[in-house]
């Protein structure tokens, strides 16, 4: 944003520049002055305007696209796994992998085990299922790199946040479109009191820290 910031700051001065030499140039050069460079100072004026519209109308159009702002790819991960491949192309529910998001504090993250009762049969000659099925012969869990994370003196649950239908999107984003795990919102305490407050769910420092 400072980059932007300065790039507005410099077309300032580059316009002020230009409409105090725009006076002075074509006598300077000796064109007439109907010359079609001169304009009257409304012009300009009017020009600068539309122009600071385009920009802002970029830069909505950037944000909502992801370009600037939180968006950007997470880490990357041991398996090229895709949740856009698996849960939009191929139709796996979310719950069938993290299981136990509706029952326990912990949505948890699934074992070898589920991945092959796929992968024993599909795509087994692929260099990363291969690695899964190694991962399950030498019984070594997948060292996936952890996204979406609280600090361990913040009390979270899955459970009750599912049981009163708050959409996994909700905290997560738009998880189906994700070929890579990213955050999407960071998780902080403005985050979730936010939320609170809007639903009326407690926004006691208690219900979360104790
Ligand atoms: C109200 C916000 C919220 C909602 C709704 C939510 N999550 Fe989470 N999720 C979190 C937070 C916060 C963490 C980090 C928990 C931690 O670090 O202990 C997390 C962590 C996870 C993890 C990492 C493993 C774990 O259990 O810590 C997975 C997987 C996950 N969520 C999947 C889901 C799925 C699937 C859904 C929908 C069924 C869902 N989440 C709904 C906030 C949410
Ligand atoms: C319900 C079945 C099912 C489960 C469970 C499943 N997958 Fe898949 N997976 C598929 C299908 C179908 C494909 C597409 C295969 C193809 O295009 O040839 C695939 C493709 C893949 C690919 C290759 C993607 C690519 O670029 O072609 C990887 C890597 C993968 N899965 C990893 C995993 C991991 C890791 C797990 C466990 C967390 C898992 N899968 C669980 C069905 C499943
Ligand atoms: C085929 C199994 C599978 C399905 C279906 C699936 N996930 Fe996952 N999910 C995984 C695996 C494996 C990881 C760890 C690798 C990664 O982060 O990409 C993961 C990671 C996550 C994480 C990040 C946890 C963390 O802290 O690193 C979230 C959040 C999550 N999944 C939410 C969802 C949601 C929401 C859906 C449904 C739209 C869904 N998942 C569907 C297997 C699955
Ligand atoms: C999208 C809205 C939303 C967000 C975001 C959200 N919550 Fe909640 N939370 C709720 C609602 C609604 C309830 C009330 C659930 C109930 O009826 O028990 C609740 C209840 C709770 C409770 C009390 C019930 C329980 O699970 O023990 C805790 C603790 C909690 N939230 C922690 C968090 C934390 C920590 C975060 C941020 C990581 C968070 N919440 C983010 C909506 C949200
Ligand atoms: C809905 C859940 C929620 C409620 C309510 C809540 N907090 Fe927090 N709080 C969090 C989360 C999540 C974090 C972790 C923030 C982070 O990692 O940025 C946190 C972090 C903190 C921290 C540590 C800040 C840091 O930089 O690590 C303090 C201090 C704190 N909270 C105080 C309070 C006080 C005081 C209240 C009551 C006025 C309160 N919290 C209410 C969720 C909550």
């Amino acid at each position: 944003m400072t980059g932007f910031r300065s790039f507005l700051q410099n077309m300032f001065r580059k316009n002020r520049q230009k409409d105090s030499g725009r006076t002075v140039l074509p006598q300077e050069s000796g064109e007439p002055s109907s010359s079609p460079t001169v304009e009257p100072p409304e012009a300009s004026h009017t020009r600068k305007i539309v122009l600071m519209i385009l920009i802002a109308a970029a830069v909505i159009a950037a944000s909502a696209s992801g370009l600037i702002g939180s968006y950007r790819p997470g880490p990357v991960q041991p398996i090229p796994f895709s949740h856009h491949l698996h849960a939009t192309n191929k139709q796996i529910s979310c719950l069938f992998c993290h299981a136990t998001a509706p029952t326990s504090p912990h949505a948890s993250i699934p074992s070898v085990d589920k991945c092959l009762l796929c992968h024993n049969v599909i795509a087994t000659n692929f260099k990363p299922i291969r690695k899964i099925k190694d991962a399950y012969d030498t019984q070594k869990p997948i060292p996936w790199v952890r996204v979406a994370t609280i600090p361990d003196h913040v009390h979270f649950s899955h459970q009750n946040h599912i049981a009163r239908g708050v959409d996994c999107s909700r905290c997560h984003g738009d998880v189906k479109s994700m070929d890579r795990m990213t955050l999407v919102y960071k998780l902080d305490m403005n985050f979730c009191v936010q939320c609170h407050w809007q639903n009326k769910a407690s926004t006691s420092c208690f219900t979360c820290h104790y």
